[in-house]
């Protein structure tokens, strides 16, 4: 279904490649400029690498520059990345990661409204307009979610239901109440309020949500499936992380439905092989690498997201897209010298019709020996299920894992409840591997 009006659209959405690349070019240069003239970081390890700004002569040129990683943002705790006074900063925010330090990022008055535009045009490409009303259930506060999408709603013009994350007999009672027609949240909290929906006796198909439009975490296909089937609603996905912006780097059109589109006027992305940093023939796969063009406070060059995936030709948008993040560098378990991802289980969960989309992986060491047990919630419609029907799933499921994913699992179906709800990004791994 295609409800976008096209004329709604920036001109930059509709621009030839030779239009966009040609800007790119300019504000990337500008870019490189701006964090070498400011920021010591950037000139220290440009001058390093015998690089200068001016040595961009083509977008294929950036691949000469140096690399930025987390370790490099913590390194410069709290404020050292920022390009510009602090009189000029409107706005902090910090992620606060697993371990450490947590990272900041900056704003200028023009960094926010630039965000609110490609969260407005994310809203957009999902098919929102000024007459909806957006249910924000992403957490407000340092997390980026809640207030990137926040401005970008009201950018768009829509009415915001700042709601915020948790409270989630709350959430229901509000989406009730006030019938909102998009949903900002995780794929896995949505989950969680859907459950909330039935324990209250209701069911959120029958709510006024027509889209959703989640992100945050990785999700697959087959969890989109879940929701748009249980849920009632188009489910579409928005991507992004703080030290680029927040959401709305990229975003998915409602009518493809086929990844989300990178508003590359003002990020740009390379894949790169994870470990040798090189970047990558075009559409394979890799770590994907952003340098801002446009932004003041807090010009990104060459970042490593360490988030796998590769770059599609554009579809519904010309800008190019990316595919599913498949997993992170970081997020990488390996099992007996297996690399196994979270979405891969969830993708074998998935397949099983007595198994919900709740689950949590434990690693443990059990005779000096990495061992993954797979906790998974079984689907409402069977929480009844006699004992050995209870096996044969397991037995199942433990066997899709060997076979396609190639390591042996434990498998723990539990009741309904039986996991951990998500309240924001849900927490997939639980490692308590003795090292
Ligand atoms: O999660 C920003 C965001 C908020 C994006 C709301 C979308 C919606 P961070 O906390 O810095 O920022 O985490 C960024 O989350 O590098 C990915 O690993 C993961 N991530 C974000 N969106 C997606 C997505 C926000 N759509 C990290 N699919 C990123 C898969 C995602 N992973």
């Amino acid at each position: 279904m295609n409800r976008i009006d096209h004329a709604q659209l920036e001109p930059i959405e509709k621009a030839s490649l030779d239009e966009l690349q040609a800007l790119q070019l300019a504000r990337m240069k500008r870019s490189l400029q701006h964090a070498y003239d400011n920021v010591p970081h950037y000139k220290l390890t440009f001058d390093d690498a015998g690089i200068h700004p001016d040595d961009l002569n083509s977008l294929a040129d950036l691949g000469r520059f140096p690399l930025t990683t987390k370790l490099d943002l913590r390194d410069n705790y709290p404020f050292n990345m920022f390009a510009v006074p602090m009189s000029e900063v409107v706005r902090v925010h910090a992620s606060s990661g697993t371990t450490g330090q947590p990272t900041v990022v900056g704003y200028t008055q023009n960094d926010i409204d630039m965000w609110a535009d490609v969260c407005a045009r994310s809203i957009r490409a999902a098919g929102g307009t000024r007459n909806d009303k957006v249910h924000i259930a992403y957490g407000y506060g340092l997390f980026t979610g809640g207030l990137g999408a926040h401005y970008g709603a009201e950018r768009l013009g829509a009415t915001v239901i700042p709601m915020s994350g948790g409270q989630t007999e709350k959430q229901v009672q509000l989406i009730r109440d006030f019938e909102p027609d998009i949903i900002m949240c995780t794929p896995s909290y949505l989950l969680n309020l859907a459950d909330e929906f039935d324990r209250q006796g209701m069911d959120l198909a029958q709510s006024s949500l027509r889209v959703g439009i989640f992100g945050a975490e990785p999700w697959t296909d087959a969890m989109r499936t879940e929701i748009e089937t249980r849920c009632g609603m188009d489910a579409v996905d928005i991507y992004g992380l703080s030290e680029v912006i927040g959401p709305g780097v990229a975003s998915e059109c409602v009518e493809t439905k086929d990844g989300p589109h990178i508003w590359e006027d003002h990020f740009y992305p390379e894949i790169i092989d994870p470990s040798s940093g090189e970047v990558v023939e075009n559409g394979a796969y890799g770590e994907l690498v952003f340098t801002s063009l446009t932004k003041e406070a807090l010009p990104i060059i060459r970042y490593r997201t360490r988030d796998l995936t590769r770059l599609l030709p554009g579809s519904a948008r010309s800008m190019r897209r990316m595919d599913k993040i498949t997993g992170r560098s970081d997020d990488m378990m390996i099992i007996r010298g297996v690399n196994v991802f979270p979405t891969q289980i969830e993708e074998q969960i998935l397949k099983l019709e007595q198994c919900s989309p709740h689950y949590q992986i434990e690693l443990f060491t059990e005779k000096r020996m990495d061992r993954m047990r797979v906790l998974v919630e079984l689907a409402a419609e069977f929480n009844q299920l006699a004992e050995d029907q209870r096996s044969q799933v397991a037995a199942k499921l433990a066997h899709n894992i060997k076979s396609i994913i190639g390591v042996s699992s434990i498998i723990e179906l539990r009741d309904v409840g039986g996991v951990a709800r998500s309240q924001g990004k849900a927490v997939r791994i639980v490692d308590n591997r003795i090292r």
